[in-house]
């Protein structure tokens, strides 16, 4: 995989809809966390049954999520890759970027410590992981 890094800016994680109700204090604690990385259109993010170390925010692009039946696509503000982190599993399905992708990554590790200390960050994103894991018993 081809790395570029950026700068993760102030507005990067203001306009991710999860972080949006924090206060000042807690978005600079997430910038603290979040690494930046760029991928060119077509690179395989996620690979299905692979063990997971991190999360993914979409800071500009767009990215395809490849379930047996059908193909979501998820853009800006999204993340994916929370499934396997929170649920102690494997990675659910293959993740590519469709378009040139800047991501925010979040390691487990640091996932955790933002949990605890935002705990309706938590409930948001176990939610989103409930949902797309019910979806995918469906299909
Ligand atoms: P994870 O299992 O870690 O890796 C693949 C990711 O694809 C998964 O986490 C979710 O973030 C995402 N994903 C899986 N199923 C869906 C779905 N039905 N809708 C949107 N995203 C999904």
């Amino acid at each position: 995989i081809h790395r570029r890094e950026f700068v993760v800016t102030w507005s990067m994680v203001a306009s991710v809809p999860l972080f949006r109700t924090l206060g000042a204090s807690s978005i600079a604690e997430i910038m603290r966390y979040l690494s930046a990385q760029s991928v060119p259109a077509g690179t395989l993010i996620v690979r299905r049954g692979d063990l997971a170390q991190s999360m993914y925010f979409i800071a500009e692009g767009e990215v395809e999520i490849e379930l047996p039946n059908e193909a979501v696509r998820l853009g800006a503000g999204q993340f994916f890759g929370e499934m396997a982190i929170l649920h102690k599993a494997r990675r659910s399905a293959n993740v590519r970027a469709v378009e040139p992708t800047k991501l925010l990554i979040l390691d487990a590790y640091d996932l955790q410590s933002l949990i605890v200390r935002n705990p309706e960050v938590g409930e948001a994103i176990r939610s989103v992981a409930a949902s797309r894991k019910e979806l995918s018993a469906e299909s």
